[in-house]
């Protein structure tokens, strides 16, 4: 049985004050709500400030990148040990990483080693974009993202690794997957490509969420599907309330 994550994405949103207060509503919200791994990645300025705050609730933090560097001279990174002393999980290979700042499979290959040598969770985002999947290679993209990505991990025995299936075009877009969709993307491209590396039990243990315009009104949709664990949620995580009920869709 896969515990179902849902992880919260602000990007680059929210000062210290602003998170404290978004932090304090949610640790209200989401007190009881069981059964369901609960993460918020705020930004790298506001992780001890949050975290702090987090002392004592269910709740768990990450980051939204980092070198995979352990220290040296590059300048504005963020390296693994930093963060481990700091968080459990890291977001990977978000496709605005990708787009905006040259991200590649192979960074993010190399992220994700090292987020695990350092004990941290590695959150792993592919998807397609509009483009590809306009031009029918969903498949291929999404595989190639898995079997790249992923390459050579050593993977401890409980497995902490999360893959985020986000479709570009749906991320921030108000135009989710359909949730059908989504799972035949998990279920025939990347729980194979999972399976090609490292055999059908990792396949069928590893977490893999859907991302891309999730909401209140839509995330029950996703968690009904076999294959979805969870899901990484952006905007709407910046809202007490629509992550709070999308935390408790996953619940029931
Ligand atoms: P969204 O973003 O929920 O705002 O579409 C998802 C993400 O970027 O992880």
């Amino acid at each position: 049985m896969r515990q179902p994550c849902v992880a919260g994405n602000w990007k680059m949103y929210k000062t210290i004050e602003e998170a404290r207060q978004l932090v304090i509503e949610l640790a209200t919200g989401l007190a009881g709500v069981p059964g369901v791994e609960k993460v918020l990645c705020p930004p790298f300025t506001t992780l001890l400030a949050v975290r702090a705050l987090l002392e004592g609730t269910d709740l768990g933090l990450g980051a939204q990148d980092m070198h995979w560097e352990k220290e040296g001279a590059y300048t504005g990174e963020v390296s693994p040990v930093m963060l481990a002393e700091l968080c459990r999980y890291v977001i990977l290979g978000h496709s605005e990483r990708r787009t905006y700042f040259g991200e590649t499979d192979a960074t993010v290959n190399l992220k994700t080693k090292a987020a695990l040598a350092y004990g941290l969770v590695p959150i792993v985002c592919v998807g397609e974009t509009l483009a590809e999947y306009e031009a029918g290679q969903t498949g291929e993209v999404v595989g190639r993202q898995v079997r790249l990505g992923l390459a050579g991990l050593e993977l401890p025995a409980d497995f902490p690794l999360v893959i985020a299936y986000e479709p570009v075009w749906a991320i921030g877009t108000g135009r989710a997957s359909t949730a059908q969709d989504a799972n035949a993307v998990i279920a025939d491209i990347i729980r194979p490509a999972v399976a090609g590396l490292y055999g059908a039990q990792a396949a069928q243990a590893v977490r893999v969420l859907y991302g891309g315009s999730v909401k209140a009104s839509n995330a029950a949709e996703f968690f009904h599907q076999p294959d979805i664990d969870g899901a990484l949620v952006g905007g709407a995580s910046l809202k007490h309330a629509e992550f709070i009920a999308i935390v408790q869709a996953a619940a029931s």
